[in-house]
């Protein structure tokens, strides 16, 4: 696929139940991950915008998914964070429910062409980023691992953590360094994208 037209992208909707999802016979980008970890700002990085998707200061607001239309060539697809302790009982069933009923109901329509799985660098993969990644595996879902906020580390730390990362996950999926606010990763995510929907 040709790169899209990233002038004409919008928020599809922000959907707190499964009826909501679009139904659009075009591929579905999901980006999943940890609470904080990157994912929206991640969206407006690839979308060259500044606030398209909202980055939170509080981490674990986002109880909704939230579809970018781009250019009606496919959607991202913003799920909620998971993983963040404070969100207690009820909240915290919504959203492993929306989250579920998202991999369940989407894959029956076969829309859902990728998942950027994203780990923070500093921080992962934790428990839940390894639950999630053996349930992409199980369902074969194609994914690709994209390690956060690499801006934070010196490159011989980077250099470090991704080889040790290779090791641990990237016999399995593709992996890519990338950072919001340098930009790094930002050109081989498209071509991965392009590549694989
Ligand atoms: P939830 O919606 O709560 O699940 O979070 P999220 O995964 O969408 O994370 P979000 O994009 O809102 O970013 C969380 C925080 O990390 C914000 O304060 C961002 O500014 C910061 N952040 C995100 N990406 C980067 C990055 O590449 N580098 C640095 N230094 N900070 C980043
Ligand atoms: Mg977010």
């Amino acid at each position: 696929m040709n790169k899209p037209n990233l002038n004409r992208v919008s928020l599809r909707i922000s959907a707190g139940r499964a009826d909501q999802f679009p139904r659009d016979p075009i591929p579905q980008i999901a980006l999943s991950g940890r609470s904080n970890v990157g994912k929206s700002s991640l969206i407006n990085t690839m979308l060259g915008r500044n606030s398209l998707a909202r980055v939170s200061g509080t981490p674990g607001k986002t109880i909704t998914i939230n579809f970018y239309d781009i250019d009606s060539a496919m959607f991202f697809v913003d799920l909620p964070g998971y993983g963040f302790a404070k969100r207690a009982g009820d909240d915290k069933k919504r959203w492993s429910g929306l989250t579920d009923s998202y991999f369940t109901s989407n894959r029956h329509r076969d829309l859902l062409r990728l998942v950027i799985q994203l780990i923070d660098v500093r921080v992962g993969p934790t428990e839940d980023d390894r639950m999630m990644l053996s349930y992409l595996a199980h369902e074969q879902i194609p994914t690709v691992v994209v390690a956060t906020k690499c801006d934070k580390l010196s490159r011989p730390a980077l250099a470090e953590a991704m080889d040790k990362w290779k090791t641990q996950i990237g016999e399995a999926f593709p992996l890519l360094p990338f950072s919001s606010l340098s930009k790094m990763g930002k050109d081989e995510l498209w071509a991965h994208i392009l590549q694989t929907v």
